[in-house]
């Protein structure tokens, strides 16, 4: 299975700066073995679009959609909107996004479905608060997440579906979540997908680690087994630091 890494700069980087990164991170030497795609905010869609031409590497995601094709959803954007500047990827259910603007469980699961139909690979955020951590219940919250965003998925294509595993306490802290844990939990990832679909499609299905991923622990991410990639925040703001990290979790 290919390692796929995902850069989420979050809010950060306008059309005015977001080809300036896209332009920087291609001149890196860049490993062709792994599956490289940076997730840049709705308005820095056309500029990264421009700045990377024809080129695929890094392909271009987004953080954010909505479900419907169509209509009157005030500054909200369709799947098919995203489609129009080659978007291969949109994260779903990031946790700022259930935390700070309500999403729930059934948005995150109608947003995939959506996503999925446009033929973009949903990246489905899940993970525990700290709280939940502490009270020893982050497989009962995984299963309901998981289970809650695969309602409207279907197990055809290539890459159906990712999952990001996210423990919410572990973003932007510093604290990054031990890797035997990280396994223990894209396992409960797995067991769900599996139960809903199969254990063919449960071992085709990337899970990917999210929170204080940086060069200095990536390898230890992607060489446990299990864990398919990471979704990196503060450490793909700086373009050259990011193309290092790409370079680290090159097994090759
Ligand atoms: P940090 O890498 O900054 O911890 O952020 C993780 C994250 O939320 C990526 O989506």
């Amino acid at each position: 299975m290919r390692t796929l890494l995902i850069a989420n700069w979050k809010m950060h980087y306008g059309p005015m700066k977001a080809g300036g990164w896209v332009r920087a991170f291609r001149r890196e030497r860049l490993p062709k073995e792994i599956d490289i795609a940076v997730a840049v905010p709705h308005v820095s869609l056309a500029a990264a679009r421009a700045s990377l031409g024809r080129a695929s590497i890094p392909a271009l995601a987004s953080q954010n959609s909505f479900w419907a094709k169509e209509g009157a959803y005030t500054g909200e954007v369709s799947p098919d909107m995203l489609q129009e500047f080659g978007v291969q990827y949109c994260l779903v259910g990031h946790s700022e996004r259930r935390a700070l603007l309500g999403e729930t469980d059934e948005m995150v699961g109608k947003k995939a479905a959506a996503l999925q139909s446009a033929g973009i690979v949903p990246v489905i955020c899940v993970g525990e608060n700290e709280a939940q951590n502490k009270k020893g219940e982050v497989n009962k919250i995984l299963r309901q997440q998981v289970t809650a965003a695969l309602a409207g998925l279907k197990p055809e294509g290539k890459t159906p579906f990712v999952f990001a595993y996210e423990p919410i306490w572990s973003i932007g802290t510093g604290k990054a979540c031990p890797a035997q844990k990280a396994k223990e939990a894209h396992e409960v990832i797995r067991a769900a997908i599996q139960k809903k679909f199969s254990a063919s499609l449960a071992d085709k299905v990337r899970v990917i680690y999210g929170g204080s991923v940086d060069a200095n622990n990536i390898s230890e991410y992607i060489t446990t087994t299990g864990v398919n990639g990471a979704l990196v925040g503060g450490a793909s703001l700086d373009p050259r630091a990011f193309a290092f990290l790409c370079r680290t979790a090159n097994p090759a």
